[in-house]
C-alpha cells in the first residue's frame, strides 16, 4: 500500500483481537521507527512496549487507581480547553465514537465505561508508553509525536491497527513504579496496537477532515 493509500484508509482502531504480533515483526517495526527526525538527531523517545501478563499487571493497576476515584495526574500540560472550531471538533470526534457504540450523549454511566477501556488498551495485546525527559519540554514533545506517528504508518502498512492515547499519560504511578521509569522521566502519552476487531462497534466511528484551505496557505 502507497503511504497516501494508508493515509486514507486509516483510522483508530478501538477493539481488537487478542492475537499478539509477532516478536520478529515488531523488532522490524521499532527499529524502522528508530529511523524518525528529531530535532538536532537527539532521539529523545525512551519507548516501553507492554504485552501479556505485564500489559495485563499494569492495566489493572492503572485501573485501580481510576476505580479509587483519583483524579489524573499527568506528568506534561494535557489539561488544555479546546476553544471554537477546535472545541467544535473535539466534540465531533467524540460524538463519532459514542454514536458507533450507540451510547446516548446524557449517559454518563456508558460514557465512562467507553472511556474506561483506554486503560485495558481497547482489548489490544500491546500498549505503549511514551516516556522522554521531563526537561525537553514541547521540544521532546514534538520528536514523540513524529516518533509515534512513523510507528503506527509502519504498524498500518503491515495491517497492523492502533489508536494514539494521551489517557495512558493521565495515571503514570503504576507504570513507573512497575517499569522502574525514574522520576525525571515522564510519560506523554501512548498508544494501543494489534489486529483490528472488525466486528467492535468503535471500530465504526470515522472522523472527518477539514478542506485544504481551512489548515494550509500557498504563498508565492
Ligand atoms: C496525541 C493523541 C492523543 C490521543 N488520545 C486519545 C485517547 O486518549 N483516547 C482515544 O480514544 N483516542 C485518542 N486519540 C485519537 C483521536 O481521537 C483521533 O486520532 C482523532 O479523533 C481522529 O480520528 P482518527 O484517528 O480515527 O482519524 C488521540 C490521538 C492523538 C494524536
Amino acid at each position: 500500500m502507497s503511504l497516501t493509500d494508508i493515509l486514507q484508509s486509516r483510522y483508530s482502531v478501538r477493539g481488537f483481537l487478542p492475537k499478539p504480533v509477532p516478536q520478529d515483526e515488531l523488532n522490524e517495526i521499532f527499529t524502522a521507527a528508530q529511523r524518525s527526525a528529531s530535532n538536532c538527531n537527539v532521539q529523545p523517545w525512551q519507548t516501553l512496549v507492554v504485552s501479556g501478563e505485564k500489559a495485563k499487571a499494569v492495566s489493572n493497576a492503572m485501573l485501580a487507581e481510576i476505580m479509587g476515584g483519583k483524579a489524573p495526574y499527568p506528568e506534561f500540560e494535557w489539561n488544555v480547553k479546546y476553544q471554537d472550531a477546535h472545541r467544535t471538533r473535539q466534540f465531533g470526534s467524540a460524538n463519532a465514537l459514542y454514536s458507533a457504540m450507540d451510547i446516548a450523549r446524557e449517559d454518563k454511566a456508558a460514557r465512562n465505561m467507553a472511556m474506561g477501556r483506554n486503560w485495558q488498551f481497547f482489548g489490544a495485546p500491546h500498549g505503549i508508553f511514551f516516556t522522554m525527559d521531563k526537561y525537553l519540554g514541547i521540544m521532546g514533545a514534538v520528536d514523540l509525536g513524529i516518533y509515534a506517528q512513523t510507528l503506527s504508518l509502519l504498524m498500518k502498512e503491515r495491517g497492523i491497527d492502533s489508536c494514539m492515547q494521551g489517557a495512558l499519560g493521565q495515571f503514570p504511578g503504576p507504570v513507573k513504579e512497575m517499569f522502574n521509569i525514574p522520576e525525571e522521566r515522564g510519560i506523554l502519552f501512548g498508544m494501543s496496537f494489534g489486529y483490528e476487531d472488525p466486528d467492535h462497534a468503535a471500530n465504526a466511528a470515522r472522523t472527518e477532515r477539514e478542506d485544504l484551505g481551512v489548515n494550509v496557505r500557498f504563498e508565492a
